[in-house]
Parts: structure tokens; sequence; C-alpha cells
């Protein structure tokens, strides 16, 4: 995936500079081609020559310099550029960014590119969480950038908070699956519901059901990483939240309901992975319920069915765990809850459905056509569900 690839490194200047040796010379030794491009403050916290030395590469620190084939240029960088890696992001640079401001190699380069920009932002807690930082970062999502990290820990300051650089490995991986796609969904609003829902019997006790929610989590990536403006709405579930989605937690099928409904105004379309319970108790107990006697007896009524009533000009995409006649009945939901597509699967399968890692899936569409996709990783099987949503938004 990295080898032949150029990777622009970008290095701002905060503490964690001295961890960008270790992503160039991962890069490099997956085969990329590594061209560093540091900020004058990065080069407070780390050498050039530690950088030069690694990627065997010239490094850039000065747009006017000539020691670099790239200097004379400056937006030769941009186009050479498979994809733009800044590792690790100051609060300083995201917000030039996000104004437009290309006052150095750096921002020049990102400003004049056409290629995916990933941004790991590394600052202190307080920075981070700054309303003006959080604006700008919004500002980066919206315009297609890969935010990856900051993850939780300890801080230059000695403090503990969210402001880490991303581990290593999490920005190569983030690297290969960008540059893995295409971004054949930028701009295109992207909801997608995931979990399974939990209808409340009492303070402390609910209805649940198994799924882990790792499909839905995976189609939000994977539209994230095509470009996609990607709104997760969740039902509890163990998985982190995917960097650079925008993330709406709920606990029941009437909230959830209640959040698509509002999601969906400006969406392109609506995947529906979530497990939505079908049944909730007519009446939540106040109290704990106490097992006073032998039996107990709940009153169930129907949850609303939410693709069924969603209305609006977007694209729907249902799910169906099926036990048995998968196609036969998955067609018939299909045109009962008036969708464009159907992911249908086998839950009896255990390499399938809830809580796997892997899916089997038969993908049928509006016009009937069935197309079976082998045994895949979800992740693989939400590139297959993204490519057919690619190609019935070209179709409108
Ligand atoms: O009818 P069934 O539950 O099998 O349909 C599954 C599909 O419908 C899934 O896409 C699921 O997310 C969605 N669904 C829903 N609201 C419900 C139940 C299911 O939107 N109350």
């Amino acid at each position: 995936m990295l080898a032949n690839k150029t990777v622009i490194l970008g290095i701002t200047g905060s503490l964690a500079a001295y961890k960008a040796a270790d992503i160039a010379s991962k890069l490099t030794q997956a085969g990329a081609r590594v061209e560093v491009v540091m900020t004058e403050s990065a080069t407070k916290f780390i050498t050039p020559l530690t950088l030069r030395s690694i990627t065997s590469r010239p490094v850039v620190t000065d747009m006017f310099e000539l020691a670099s084939e790239f200097s004379i240029e400056h937006v030769a960088l941009a186009e050479a550029a498979d994809v733009v890696v800044i590792a690790p992001a100051t609060a300083c640079v995201m917000a030039k960014l996000a104004a437009g401001i290309s006052d150095d190699e750096l921002t020049c380069t990102v400003l004049a590119t056409e290629a995916p920009v990933i941004v790991a932002p590394a600052m202190h807690a307080s920075m981070f969480q700054n309303s003006v930082t959080q604006q700008n970062l919004a500002k980066l999502k919206a315009r297609g950038f890969t935010i990856v990290g900051p993850e939780y820990g300890r801080l230059a300051s000695g403090k503990v908070g969210l402001g880490r650089l991303a581990e290593t490995d999490k920005i190569i991986d983030t690297i290969g699956q960008v540059l893995s796609q295409g971004r054949d969904l930028t701009s295109k609003r992207i909801v997608v519901t995931a979990g399974g829902t939990q209808e409340p019997i009492d303070p402390v006790r609910h209805i649940g059901n198994r799924s882990s929610g790792k499909m839905g989590y995976a189609l939000a990536e994977a539209a994230r990483n095509r470009g996609a403006e990607v709104k997760l709405i969740t039902a509890p579930t163990s998985l982190p939240e995917p960097v650079g989605t925008e993330v709406v937690s709920v606990k029941t099928a009437a909230e959830m309901k209640e959040a698509v409904a509002r999601a969906v105004i400006q969406a392109d379309a609506l995947i529906m992975a979530a497990a939505v319970a079908d049944y909730q108790p007519k009446s939540v107990a106040e109290a704990k319920i106490k097992k006073e006697t032998p039996t107990l007896t709940l009153e169930l009524i129907r949850t609303p069915d939410i693709l069924t009533e969603v209305k609006g000009n977007f694209l729907k995409v249902g799910f169906a765990a099926e036990s048995q006649n998968i196609v036969a009945n998955a067609k018939q939901k299909l045109e009962r809850k008036q969708l464009d597509l159907i992911v249908a699967n086998d839950i009896t399968d255990p390499s399938s459905g809830f809580g796997a890692d892997t899916n089997k899936v038969t993908l049928i569409d509006k016009q009937g056509n069935v197309e079976d996709l082998p045994l895949l990783t979800k992740r693989e099987v939400a590139d297959r569900i993204l490519d057919r949503v690619v190609s019935l938004l070209a179709k409108r």
C-alpha cells in the first residue's frame, strides 16, 4: 500500500515532534518516499539532519532556500504528494490551515495540494479543547481532512489530558487507509446508524441485543476515508469513536429516530446498520423493580420503524439480519421499507453478523439485482456497500 507512494510528512513545533522520526522511519521502511517539511519551530524540537538521515531525502525547512529540489517551485511538493500528513500538528498550524494562511512551505503545500490531508494534532489539552481550536478542527474536517487523535494521556506539561499525538501505528494505519481509497464520496453527507438500541425497563435494566456496532462503525470510517462528511448515530457499543466523524450517542429506538430525523435533513444517504429493538416496555418503572413475585410480566409495545417512517430525498440503505429465506425476506423488506439497497446476512453463520469481524452478505437493490459477496472483513463489506452507494448517488 505504501510502496512507491510519496508521503509529505509535515512536522510542526510540538514536543511530540520527536515522534515524527519514528513515523518517518516506519513509512520509509514500508517503501514510501517520505518528503519531510518542517516548520521553523519544529526544528527547535528535532533536527532536520535526523529526518534527512532517516528518509535519505533532503528536508525542506525554508521556502526560500535552494538546498532542496522542491524549494524553487513551492507547489512542486504539493503536486508530487499522494498524501500529506501533518504529525504532530499544533493549534497554530491548524488555525493557519483553517484560514488558508500560507506563509511557510508546509502551509503552502497543503493549500496547493489535491492529495488527501491527514492531521494528527498534539498540544496541551486546554489548547485543544479551546472552542477556537475546535472550530478550526471542524473546518478542516468539513474540507475532507482526516483527523487522527489526539489521544488521552500524559502531556508535555506533566498533566494528563486529551492532547497526546496519536500512536505511530495508528497514524501509519490511517495513511494506509486513506491511500487505499479514492475520494469518491467527497462532499457527500452520509448518515450511518450503528449498535443495538437499549429499551429501559427500570432505572437499572434494559432490553438489548447482541449487536457490537462493528458493521456501522466500519461504514462510518470507510465513508470518512472516501471523503464523505459522516454523521454516526450510535447506540451504546464498546468501540472507540471513529475520528473525523460527527458522533451522536443515543440509547433507545425513539432517541435514534429523533436523531436520524434531524440528521437526514441535509443528507445524501442514510445507512441503517443499527440493530433497532422491535419492542420496548410499555412503561418504564420509576424505581428498580423488586423480585417480590415468582413471575413478572412485562408489557411490550412496538418501537417506531425508523427506516419506514423517515422521509426525504436521500438514498436509503437498510440491513436485513435473517436466519432463513434470506434473499426472499430481504427483498420483501426492501419493498416494505422503500429502500434503494438492502444488505442481507445470515446470522446463523458464526463468521457473519453479530460480534464477528467478518461478514458474508448479499446486496439487493431496488431493481432486484442480487449480488452475493464472499466472506470479507466488515471494513471490506463497508467499502463494497459504499461502492454501490457511489453508483446509486451518481444515477440520481
Ligand atoms: O424489520 P427489520 O428489523 O428486520 O429491518 C432491519 C432494518 O430496518 C435495519 O436496517 C434496521 O436498522 C432498520 N430498523 C429500523 N427501525 C426499527 C427496526 C429496524 O429502522 N424499529
